[in-house]
């Protein structure tokens, strides 16, 4: 009997869990059998791997030969063992020298003896880089997995990955891609005349993480706001941008590198499905939480959602990350994002018009509020007017249209002394650790206890409020929070004040 034992990894979420392809070959009638918990595709590869055995010039050796995909209980999905498969047969049969155990292979075969991309390489890159492993996949998928600073060897057929292992035509490793940190955006804050205090409520988002509602009539600039918010974060950093790279390369798009640094935006349709929002389905993909990740994700016309749709964020929010359950297996996407949403006052969204121009009776404005779910609405830290503006503030130059740059320079500096702090942004701070992190001096307690009785705000609605202080205090940085920094924080939760 003979045997040989090939690495390669499989996918699960977002994770490239170790695959063992064992061939053996043994005496009896010939035949071809792939068994450990593979599903349709894989065991289509029979069929590929002769074929492509066959045009390469090899002989399909005619014994026994049974593949053993192992760990047998994880679940192997697609294409991309073919070429292990393959090299298997080659290696068992003696048609291909011993191999060095350090090599990974990948790729899907045509029956011809091409080699073809296969999606999610990245993150089975990230874990050979991890582990010092160098891999062998198709040459359109070289690149990919040459982000993660991995040894990788692009071929493009079967034939070639045999004249590299035997020397006869060695393959030079890919060249990883130049990651310079570019988090420019193309939006820039200044295009945005007026509108100062939303202004002010992104930047402090973006400096202590927190989730923010603008709240406006049509037309006033709230889409425009939320674009801007990503090119006020700080770029990410690489870890971050594999992590989100990650999940583009499962779901097979192909990566743009000059915007491997750039914060995503993600902005779904209030039609949007909730399995399209968070992922899942028959083959669970990620959904547009996880394309968001390390980013932001905006959802405009916040009522108009489906309400279920709105629940399924809940845990994802808590979480950063999406947990899909199924009988046989367990998988995960991450999902820590920024949430930016917008709507409109009332129904025909000229509530609080100087001109009186709105006419939803007060029950028609109740039941458009009550279509926002009150959980979700628990985890918005700013909710903010964005009013429509007199015709001379939005005349150009008439405010101080700060570029996003210099904003970012502040953000950058809170952030900074919040991770310094605390090792989080002041969004994420817990509860119990929050009176201490947030050095409140006595007129700041004051303040927010007057406000608490007022406003018949819960303990949660305290703390938040509390969180956007500390925020507020470290944008200018000062150590204790004080009744200025608790009074615009207040000015900043409209739905409070309303309700
Ligand atoms: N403050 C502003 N500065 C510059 N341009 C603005 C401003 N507000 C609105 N605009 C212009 O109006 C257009 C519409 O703005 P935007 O889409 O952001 O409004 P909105 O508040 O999201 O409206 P809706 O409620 O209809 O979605 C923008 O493309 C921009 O050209
Ligand atoms: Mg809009
Ligand atoms: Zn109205």
């Amino acid at each position: 009997m003979s045997f040989a034992l090939i690495r390669s990894r499989a996918q699960t979420g977002t994770e490239a869990p170790d695959v063992r392809v064992e061939v053996f070959l043994s005496g009896g009638l010939p035949g071809f059998s792939i068994v450990g918990m593979a599903e349709t595709a894989v065991k289509e590869s029979r069929d590929r791997v002769r074929g492509a055995i066959v045009s390469a010039g090899f002989r399909l050796p005619q014994q026994r030969i049974t593949v053993s995909l192992a760990p047998a209980d994880m679940k192997k999905t697609g294409s991309r063992f073919d070429l292990a498969i393959a090299i298997g047969i080659l290696v068992a049969s003696r048609q291909l020298p011993e191999l060095p155990d350090r090599t990974e292979f990948y790729g899907e075969l045509s029956l011809n003896g091409r080699l073809r991309h296969v999606p999610g390489l990245l993150p089975a890159a990230i874990a050979a880089r991890n582990e010092e492993l160098s891999m062998l996949v198709p040459r359109r998928s070289a690149a990919e997995a040459a982000l993660a600073g991995a040894v990788v060897y692009g071929a493009s057929s079967l034939l070639a990955v045999t004249a590299h292992l035997t020397g006869a035509e060695p393959i030079e490793p890919a060249s990883p891609p130049d990651l310079r940190s570019n988090g420019c955006c193309a939006d820039d804050l200044s295009d945005v005349q007026g509108q100062e205090t939303a202004k002010r409520a992104l930047e402090i988002a973006a400096a202590g993480g927190h989730n923010l509602l603008f709240i406006g009539p049509p037309g006033t600039g709230k889409t425009m706001l939320a674009k801007r918010l990503p090119g006020l974060l700080p770029p990410m950093s690489k870890q971050e941008a594999l992590q989100t790279a990650a999940v583009h390369s499962v779901l097979g798009e192909r990566l743009d590198v000059d915007r491997l640094f750039r914060r995503p935006f993600r902005s779904p349709h209030h039609t949007v499905s909730a399995i399209a929002l968070v992922g899942g389905g028959g083959s669970p993909r990620p959904g547009e939480i996880s394309r968001a990740h390390n980013g932001v994700l905006f959802l405009d016309e916040l009522p108009e959602f489906n309400r279920h749709t709105l629940e399924v964020l809940r845990e994802p929010i808590e979480a950063g990350e999406v947990c899909i359950s199924r009988a046989a297996y367990q998988l995960r996407f991450p999902s820590r994002f920024q949430l930016v949403a917008a709507m409109n006052p009332c129904p025909c969204g000229e509530l609080g018009d100087v001109n009186g121009r709105c006419g939803c009776s007060r029950d028609r404005v109740r039941a458009y509020r009550s279509r926002l779910s009150g959980p979700l609405l628990d985890r918005i830290d700013l909710q903010v007017d964005v009013a429509r503006q007199c015709l001379a503030s939005i005349r150009r130059g008439a405010g101080n249209n700060e570029s996003s740059a210099t904003v970012a320079e502040r953000v950058a500096d809170a952030r900074d002394v919040a991770l310094k702090r605390q090792g989080c942004v002041n969004a994420n701070v817990s509860g119990e650790m929050l009176e201490q992190l947030a050095q409140v001096q006595p007129g700041g307690w004051a303040l927010l206890e007057r406000a608490a009785t007022q406003f018949r705000l819960s303990t949660r609605a305290a703390y938040r409020v509390l969180r956007v202080s500390r925020t507020i205090a470290d944008l200018s940085a000062d150590h204790q929070v004080t009744e200025r920094h608790v009074a615009e924080a207040l000015s900043l939760r409209q739905l409070d004040r309303e309700t």
